[in-house]
């Protein structure tokens, strides 16, 4: 049973966030752009942790993973030269971990700490470039389930939604529209390009990528997770999902976002990039800044000196 909370003026918003491919991580994009804005508006607001569910560590049966390793080794990153992520701090807030997991137990979830966890880069990009010094704010990273059940996932946003009233960001890292078996690979291969788009997106990805950003900006309250949960059941969602671990976090943010005291705020498409032709990276905000500006700018350039917003 999901409990209603109430919604103050310092209730922070959510994120959705595209992470692309690995050439994400090593070349800048629009979307690291935004992820760095959001960042910085996370340090003017106070924001003193975040939650994040990736898409790339997942549980079996009926459990929900928390990271709880003080020092967590990075995995390889492909195709990335390792210098632009080993010495990055990621600053894993474990004291925080138990605190995540005794408000998913309270909610009826088999919960449990990862002390031997690895950070995976569908998390740690985020982070590097939301933080360019160097340092990542104390964060707690959660397991999606491998059953891929929406409603479970909209369920643990649900329950962790309070933490938006505690100066946590929770962030879903996955992808809008992800299938890497539909992506066209040889310009990655041949030449470790993944944004140059030699002909158009293929139909499904544009349509598909369009219903997405639909239902998060045309939708509130619980109607944001019925319209998140649907979209498992759109013509096209295999088509755009390959597989279902990059939309688990979605529904996730969806459950975190979508009270009924979210009912008639605004929610937001951010940056976005297309990558191997038919990867959108398209990132969400849902709800606004309690300070200005109240919506994370998308700027026009991915330069690192950028003024212009759109
Ligand atoms: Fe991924």
């Amino acid at each position: 049973m999901v409990q209603s909370t109430r919604t103050s003026s310092a209730t922070l918003p959510c994120f959705f966030f595209s992470h692309g491919s690995t050439a994400m991580l090593g070349e800048r994009s629009a979307p690291a752009a935004y992820w760095e804005q959001v960042g910085r508006q996370a340090l003017a607001e106070g924001v003193e942790r975040i939650v994040i569910m990736g898409a790339h560590w997942e549980s079996l049966d009926d459990q929900i993973m928390i990271s709880a390793n003080p020092k967590p080794e990075k995995q390889p990153v492909a195709w990335v030269d390792p210098a632009k992520y080993v010495d990055f701090d990621l600053n894993p807030d474990v004291e925080f971990a138990s605190t995540v997991q005794q408000m998913l137990l309270k909610a009826g979830f088999n919960a449990k700490l990862e002390p031997k966890f690895e950070q995976i880069h569908d998390t740690f990009m985020i982070l590097k470039w939301m933080f360019p010094g160097g340092k990542s704010l104390p964060h707690v990273v959660v397991g999606h389930n491998a059953r891929f059940d929406p409603h479970f996932h909209m369920r643990v946003g649900a329950a962790l939604r309070p933490l938006r009233d505690q100066k946590c960001l929770l962030i879903g890292s996955g992808g809008a529209v992800h299938n890497l078996y539909r992506n066209a690979w040889a310009q990655a291969l041949f030449y470790r390009d993944s944004y140059g788009q030699e002909r158009p997106p293929e139909p499904w990805a544009i349509d598909f990528g369009n219903a997405f950003s639909d239902v998060v900006t045309k939708n509130s309250g619980h109607a944001l997770r019925r319209g998140m949960a649907r979209l498992m059941t759109h013509p096209l969602y295999r088509d755009a999902q390959g597989t279902d671990d990059h939309f688990m976090s979605a529904l996730f943010i969806a459950g975190a976002a979508g009270d009924e005291a979210d009912a008639g705020i605004r929610n937001y498409a951010g940056a976005e990039c297309w990558e191997l032709l038919n990867m959108r990276n398209s990132q969400f905000q849902f709800g606004s800044w309690p300070s200005e500006p109240h919506v994370t700018p998308v700027y026009q350039e991915n330069r690192l000196n950028h003024t212009t917003p759109l």
